[in-house]
């Protein structure tokens, strides 16, 4: 029962959270639901018909029933005082400063992240409208609110939409007043146990109020396609739909003209085209949609870098009732040709482009699923640092202005939806509402994100339970991609799949394979020979042969672990292994080895996904899991709080394995890197092997000037390893080649005691927007200046000046800081401190910082 009994509908009671259920269990059927006991309203039926634009199906709309619930409640009123109520800004996310849950059998375990994000919130806000707006339309448009949003408008329910990463917009224009305060009130619920990863809570993406003119562009109106794509010239193609909100049948006048986007994504130039404009009636109380076409000369096609440039184009497209503007409309677009071969794999503007892709949760580390652009851009920046071209956004839409960023970057992406249908993952997780929601929410999900440039394939669903069940899963699997096509014929469906089997009914329902780590083969190696769960032979061939002309992708691969900057001996001698305590897992410590050997147990090392993708050349390359460590899903120590997954952790802090990835995906940068580091008291005349990444073919070690050894990469190996280095403080390096000549050299060394810090800004010159970050490196050095690898000092933050400390981190899965808290220990080495400008407020930003093991340090950042 929630305090305010408002509720969208009853749950399943259960018994188990299945927190820390592994990620590759079954999933089970939905648990019946009692209603026997009911003592509450449930609002249900008057969320519903927000749905109605995304059902195909008229017969299927949902009538709004008599009353208006919740009008009597006490915050949905415009004169109840919220005065002592917290002020926020969106994106926001209320969980995030924690507390962290701690113990066995925590509130919120591992799983979610133990942070606080399970309750029910409530968002007020009101505002006036002036004269000029009294014949508008007026919408509030979310782009995601987490979780089960309901909305009352001076005391109204318009309306809500349940599915947390949805984005939706509510007609709010029955209810408003002129000339006097409009009172919105949002009710959120976040179910626990509804999520295998942090979803967490709150308005944490933007929302906006969207005044029109009664005839307008509708709501994601544009739908723009191109074809006969090449360099000399290609045709795009534009429909338009029109909202007509007024009773009756107007003349109005489409005009689109296409202007070339700076990389910037400003408009600089003058328009490249202009379409012919079409007059049409607009039907009255209802949408009318209009087709033009044109064709654009030697166009600046959209590619992925560093092969392609990722040009862009707006259409700008205007409505006029006569001599009268009544709308305007930007839509960013690209112009490419993307196809998908069975042999040779994603054909962009007629390249082939190997996927080198990650996977990536929505959240932003310390700042939580709040969304932030300037916290997204590090992500995808550190991520093409190396090498990375393509991204899932697993298992949900991203935030809007996240496909903006992959547009303007150049990433190929693959947007996928759903982690879960009618069958659950966890108890309280999307299936709840899978069967009233599933057509609207993957309807909205492609009407919204079609017309970016970055999106090549929708993927309807993550190992979701209907692999298991036979012809009707594939049904299931059937409607959604159907769904998928009528939104968008122009690209494939996809669906991943660690189960499904080439013949099986689901596999061959989508346009392309997306194979969940049974590609390279699940538990199938001799390390993993002893466990229990789902284990495959490598599986490319056999869906190469029953599916001859799909293409085959690896939408996640690894699944490897471990913690940045920490080792564990011995060190296993194959190239993959299951973590487990004692066997590069430390369960004590919380942490994982970074030999980067390990991985879940149905996962296996970057060393070999990469030889098995080497062995077969059809694929079209895979997404790592994952690119960057997220809040929640820490396997295999749930006492902790964030994944050991990620290349990056989750600070933002290079592990061991970026390298790994740099040396295959960016062949022609000269790098070289040594693990691990070399501070190790306790291991005297103890075997330490040291293992080289590096984008050279050959490399020779050296320790303290004396040559360890001269070794050539074997065909099939990303790794050069000297497993019998006896360890002797000093200097390691070493000097690498390629085709025989000098490439790259490499060095660490063993350092004295923390004696300083150095404090580095990712930018130090910010904008005073209110929502523009400084991420600043915090690293503890020696008295020579060298970072001190396993220094876990513990620092504190004071700052001056308009910018504010909004978190710190320092990529230690384990720990359960408060990501608000202005002390906190290096972890190996390094923390990292956030800091916001405030808004309207420019000058100089001075972050200090300071510990009693060492001299203190500051930085200076601008704000203007
Ligand atoms: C996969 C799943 C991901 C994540 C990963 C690592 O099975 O699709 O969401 O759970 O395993 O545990």
């Amino acid at each position: 029962m929630t305090p305010d009994a408002l509720i969208y509908d009853i749950r399943p009671v259960f018994n188990s959270d299945e927190d820390d259920k592994a990620a590759d269990a079954e999933p089970t059927a939905a648990a019946h639901i009692d209603t026997s006991d009911i003592k509450h309203r449930v609002l249900k039926p008057w969320i519903l018909p927000t749905a109605n634009d995304f059902i195909a199906d008229t017969a299927l709309h949902h009538l709004r029933p008599e009353g208006n619930p919740g009008s009597n409640f006490a915050f949905v009123q415009p004169d109840f005082d919220d005065s002592n109520w917290q002020s926020i800004t969106v994106p926001h996310d209320w969980a995030i400063t924690g507390p962290f849950y701690t113990g066995d059998n925590a509130v919120v375990g591992g799983g979610m992240g133990r942070l606080p994000s399970p309750g029910v919130a409530w968002y007020r806000r009101s505002f006036t409208l002036n004269a000029a707006d009294r014949d508008k339309a007026v919408y509030l448009d979310i782009d995601g609110a987490m979780s089960y949003a309901m909305v009352w408008i001076n005391g109204h329910l318009a309306g809500g939409w349940p599915y947390g990463y949805a984005s939706w917009r509510l007609d709010l224009t029955p209810y408003l007043l002129s000339d006097q305060p409009n009172q919105l009130a949002v009710r959120l619920d976040n179910p626990p146990a509804s999520s295998r990863w942090y979803p967490g809570g709150g308005l944490y993406r933007n929302v906006w109020l969207t005044k029109t003119n009664k005839q307008h562009i509708a709501h994601w109106g544009t739908t723009i396609t191109t074809t006969d794509v090449s360099a000399h010239q290609a045709t795009v193609h534009i429909r338009t739909e029109i909202n007509n909100r007024s009773a009756d049948n107007v003349a109005m006048t489409v005009k689109t003209e296409i202007y070339p986007l700076d990389e910037a994504g400003a408009v600089t130039a003058q328009p490249v085209a202009r379409l012919k404009d079409i007059t049409v009636d607009a039907r009255a109380s209802g949408k009318t949609a209009v087709i033009g076409k044109i064709i654009i000369n030697n166009p600046k096609l959209w590619g992925p870098p560093p092969q392609q440039q990722p040009n862009r184009y707006l259409a700008l497209t205007t409505l006029w009732q006569g001599e009268n503007l009544a709308d305007q409309y930007e839509t960013r677009f690209g112009i490419r040709d993307i196809r998908f071969d069975a042999k040779a794999g994603v054909i962009v503007n007629g390249q082939p482009v190997h996927l080198q892709g990650v996977n990536q949760h929505h959240d932003l580390g310390a700042l939580g699923a709040a969304f932030n652009l300037r916290a997204a851009k590090r992500q995808l920046l550190l991520l093409r640092e190396m090498g990375v071209n393509a991204i899932r956004m697993a298992h949900n839409p991203p935030a809007p202005e996240l496909l903006d960023l992959t547009d303007e970057m150049g990433f190929l992406v693959i947007n996928e939806i759903f982690d879960s249908w009618r069958r659950k993952k966890t108890p309280l997780d999307f299936h709840l509402i899978f069967p009233d929601w599933s057509e609207a929410d993957l309807r909205a999900f492609i009407r919204r994100d079609r017309n970016h440039p970055s999106v090549i394939a929708w993927s309807i669903g993550n190992e979701v339970g209907e692999q298991y069940t036979a012809e009707e899963g594939a049904a299931e699997a059937r409607r959604l991609h159907n769904i998928t096509q009528q939104e968008d014929p122009t690209r494939p469906t996809a669906a991943a799949m660690n189960y499904a089997k080439a013949g099986m009914p689901f596999a061959g329902v989508m346009d392309i394979i997306s194979l969940n780590y049974q590609g390279e083969g699940i538990r199938d190696a001799p390390a993993y020979a002893h466990l229990q769960g789902i284990r495959t032979a490598p599986a490319y061939a056999s869906f190469k042969q029953q599916y001859p002309d799909k293409l085959i992708l690896s939408s996640e691969n690894a699944a490897a672990v471990s913690s940045r900057g920490e080792y564990f001996f011995p060190v296993n001698r194959q190239n993959s292994a299951p973590v487990a305590d004692g066997a590069g897992g430390d369960p004590t410590q919380l942490q994982v080895s970074g030999y980067e050997l390990y991985s879940a147990e149905f996962g296996s090392s970057a060393d070999k996904v990469l030889a098995s993708m080497a062995q077969h050349p059809y694929v079209a390359g895979g997404f790592i899991w994952s690119g960057w460590d997220y809040l929640g899903e820490p396997t295999p120590y749930y006492q902790a709080r964030s994944s050991y997954f990620g290349v990056i952790d989750l600070a933002g802090f290079k592990k061991n394995r970026f390298y790994l990835y740099q040396s295959q995906w960016r062949p022609e940068l000269p790098m070289a890197h040594i693990l691990p580091h070399w501070n190790w008291p306790d291991r005297v005349g103890l075997t330490t092997p040291v293992h080289v990444f590096t984008s050279g073919d050959e490399a020779e070690l050296f320790l303290n000037g004396v040559s360890l050894g001269r070794q050539k990469k074997l065909p099939g190996t990303v790794r050069l390893r000297w497993d019998d280095v006896i360890y002797q403080p000093g200097k390691l390096s070493v000097k690498t080649y390629k085709g025989g000549m000098p490439w790259a050299m490499s060095t660490v060394e063993t350092t004295g005691q923390a004696a300083a810090l150095s404090l580095s800004a990712d930018r130090s010159r910010l904008q005073s927007d209110g929502s523009d970050l400084s991420f600043i490196t915090v690293e503890v050095l020696d008295s020579a200046g060298r970072t001190v690898p396993n220094a876990n000092t513990l620092l504190s933050f004071y700052i001056s000046g308009p910018g504010k400390i909004v978190a710190t981190d320092n990529g230690d899965a384990s720990s359960l800081v408060s990501f608000s808290a202005t002390q906190r220990q290096a972890f190996n080495g390094l923390a990292l401190v956030i800091v916001k400008t405030l808004k309207g407020q420019s000058g100089t930003i001075t972050l200090q910082a300071h510990s009693s093991e060492t001299s203190s340090a500051s930085i200076t950042l601008n704000s203007h």
